[in-house]
């Protein structure tokens, strides 16, 4: 059994905690948190994990193998470089860093400290996605022509930690970090492109509120945006369609997509639905869990020098971006 620590003990550390309940390979060892109590809630479902009331506690625990990082963005850097000092693997949420000098430094003292640490990208360990990736590298679909994404309008509450600008708010960081992360591990020609053009509704500096972008190869456009909208309810769908020489592929929903569609040139249309018993973070905790105990190597496209390639487009798209206020 892995035994996991968690960093922080926001919304998504609550989805990751549940999963790793329910996981066969991973166990949740220990929480920490700013605030001992909130620690020690968090762990009360959870016989046999321990609550940490400082993030060192946690780090200093011999009972812990692996961290994952659920921190807000703009300490996802010295969160990641704490855990690696510590000796133990780290699974950063997305994005991993808000720049390209933290992703490399961490890269360098993850190969330093011999431990594995890469972003928590879930989506590009979902099989659904690992299967799309398998039908596009045996070519029979020709080569990529067109890929189209959108987030949705993303329903924010008011003060939340996405809207504020001082933990890193950025429509562009948050969510479009996805459609990047798909999009290069399908064509990795996409994380140089001949061409970038966007447009971005700032709020202030560097927090884009809405962001549309358009990438261009020799051969092919790449077209994703979206945007925040503060206090309203839950997004609505997400979308990711790809146009190919010969045919077409759909995913429905780009967080965690539940159906593949693929549409053949002969008319044929063939449809791959998500294992009803899928697990929220399932796929992603097992895949960690193999590789740092050595069973399975973790896939190319989820380890750090993808990730910081996707984080110097993120700054290209950035600077290139047309801003509106
Ligand atoms: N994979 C996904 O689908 C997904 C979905 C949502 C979010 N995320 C990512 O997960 C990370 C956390 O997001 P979240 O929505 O869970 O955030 P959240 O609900 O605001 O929780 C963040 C937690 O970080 C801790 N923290 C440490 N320093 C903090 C600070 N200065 N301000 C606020 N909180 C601080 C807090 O825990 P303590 O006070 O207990 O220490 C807090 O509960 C982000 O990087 C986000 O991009 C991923």
């Amino acid at each position: 059994m892995v035994r996991w620590g968690i960093l922080g003990t926001g919304g998504i550390a609550r989805v990751f905690a549940d999963s790793l309940s329910r996981a066969d390979s991973a166990t949740l060892a220990g929480v920490a948190s700013r605030d001992g109590d909130r620690a020690a809630a968090f762990v009360a479902p959870y016989p046999g994990a321990e609550a940490f009331g400082t993030y060192d506690d946690l780090l200093a625990s011999p009972s812990i193998d692996v961290v994952y990082v659920a921190t807000p963005q703009h300490r996802h850097a010295d969160d990641a470089l704490a855990v690696i000092g510590s000796g133990k693997h780290a699974l950063i949420e997305k994005p991993l860093v808000l720049d390209s000098g933290s992703a490399l430094a961490i890269d360098t003292a993850a190969r330093d400290a011999g431990v594995i640490a890469l972003e928590g990208m879930w989506t590009l360990f979902n099989p659904l996605v690992g299967r799309a990736l398998d039908e596009v590298a045996s070519g029979r679909l020709g080569a990529l022509t067109s890929f189209s994404a959108n987030t949705g309008p993303i329903g924010v509450p008011a003060g939340h930690r996405a809207l504020t600008a001082e933990l890193g708010a950025s429509l562009l960081w948050e969510c479009l970090v996805y459609p990047v992360a798909v999009l290069t591990a399908i064509a990795p020609e996409f994380a140089t492109p001949n061409h970038i053009h966007a447009v971005s509704l700032m709020r202030e500096k560097d927090f884009d509120f809405a962001s549309a972008v358009l990438l261009a190869t020799g051969t092919a456009f790449a077209q994703f945006g979206g945007a925040f909208s503060e206090g309203a309810g839950a997004a609505a769908s997400s979308r990711v369609q790809l146009g190919f020489e010969n045919g077409w592929m759909e995913l429905t929903e780009i967080y965690n997509p539940s159906t593949l569609r693929i549409g053949w040139s002969d008319g044929r249309v063939e449809e791959h639905i998500a294992d009803s018993d899928a697990v929220a973070f399932g796929y992603e905790i097992d895949a960690v869990s193999r590789a740092v105990s050595g069973v399975e190597a973790l896939p190319d496209r989820v380890r750090l020098a993808q990730t910081i390639r996707n984080i110097a487009l993120l700054e290209a798209i950035r600077a290139e971006a047309l801003r509106l206020s």
